[in-house]
């Protein structure tokens, strides 16, 4: 089996911490890079976080590119009511012994897609700026591959009509899907399916030290989500499940469909209208979107690959 070659775009965050880990715990995948982006917490404070869960796997030989500091138009709005002060509050995470590479991501983001002929897998687990930003100013820069988590069919979690990555750069997102390239979108009418519960926290606590520092991220993460969200009994493992969706595609149901991004500034900016179901008077397909996800399987993946780590 030849591992599937991925960058990382992300704004660390609890559930993107855990979606790296569950990248470098996994053969079918290969992270080659990551690039961080202003989203959960400012650019300076994921990126610094990028490099501690890095650190924590063992696996600071993996490059990080800090990417774009703000939106392309929005003002700046960070998640500290979910992720923290530091966007990763929680457990005392390793110091990194490595800085961040200085040259930027999206330049990164265009060398390595270039050098590779295009055959790497973008996987954005934050707002869409640094892509946005590849797609506008590298048009010979295409990965072959999107699969990015943000957007619902449904409701919204940031507003009742917008989640947040989307929300956060609307105008970045609506060019990433204008572009029509081979991009999935895996939004909370999928995460909100995929639950880490109390019980799958305790079996990583017992494992090792990643397993414990994960579950004192589970710990803080799931305050918010036990009290916003009483109805779910779990927290959503949102950006997982595109690393997931790499690892076993049979645990997400997928459809083609057209999406596009409500860019107005009244109350559902950000939100994503997404047709799967071929309605008359709208747009070719220019995506693929998650309708639904085995949640069990997917959360039993997770503590597997997280308890491998030791
Ligand atoms: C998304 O927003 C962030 O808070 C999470 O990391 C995830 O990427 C969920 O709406
Ligand atoms: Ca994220």
């Amino acid at each position: 089996m030849t591992p599937t070659p991925i960058i990382l775009d992300c704004d660390p965050g609890h559930d993107d911490a855990i979606a790296l880990l569950l990248a470098v715990a996994s053969p079918e995948i290969e992270l080659v890079g990551v690039t961080t982006v202003s989203g959960n917490q400012t650019v300076d404070k994921t990126t610094v976080n990028a490099l501690k869960v890095l650190e924590l796997a063992g696996r600071s030989d993996i490059p990080v590119y800090a990417g774009a500091d703000k939106p392309f138009l929005r003002e700046r709005d960070v998640a500290a009511h979910v992720h923290g002060e530091s966007g990763l509050d929680g457990p005392d995470l390793p110091e990194p012994s490595r800085q961040a590479e200085s040259q930027h991501a999206v330049d990164y983001l265009a060398e390595e897609i270039r050098r590779r002929n295009g055959k790497i897998t973008l996987v954005p687990t934050g707002p869409l700026t640094n892509v946005g930003l590849l797609l506008s100013l590298h048009p010979d820069a295409r990965p072959v591959r999107i699969i990015l988590m943000g957007g619902s069919i449904g409701e919204g979690n940031r507003t009742p009509a917008a989640e947040f990555n989307i929300w956060a750069d609307p105008e970045a997102a609506e060019r990433v899907f204008k572009e029509h390239l081979d991009t999935t979108m895996v939004g909370l009418d999928v995460t909100h399916r995929a639950l880490i519960k109390d019980a799958h926290t305790e079996r990583m606590r017992g494992a090792g030290k990643v397993g414990r520092m994960v579950a004192e991220l589970m710990d803080f993460y799931a305050r918010f989500h036990k009290s916003r969200y009483p109805d779910l009994d779990g927290s959503p493992m949102h950006d997982p499940v595109c690393v997931a969706h790499l690892i076993d595609p049979t645990l997400m149901e997928v459809r083609d469909a057209f999406i596009e991004v409500d860019c107005s500034a009244g109350p559902s900016w950000g939100r994503t209208n997404v047709d799967w179901r071929g309605r008359e008077h709208f747009g070719a397909p220019n995506a693929k979107v998650g309708l639904d996800i085995d949640g069990e399987r997917f959360a039993e993946l997770i503590v597997e690959r997280i308890t491998s780590l030791g």
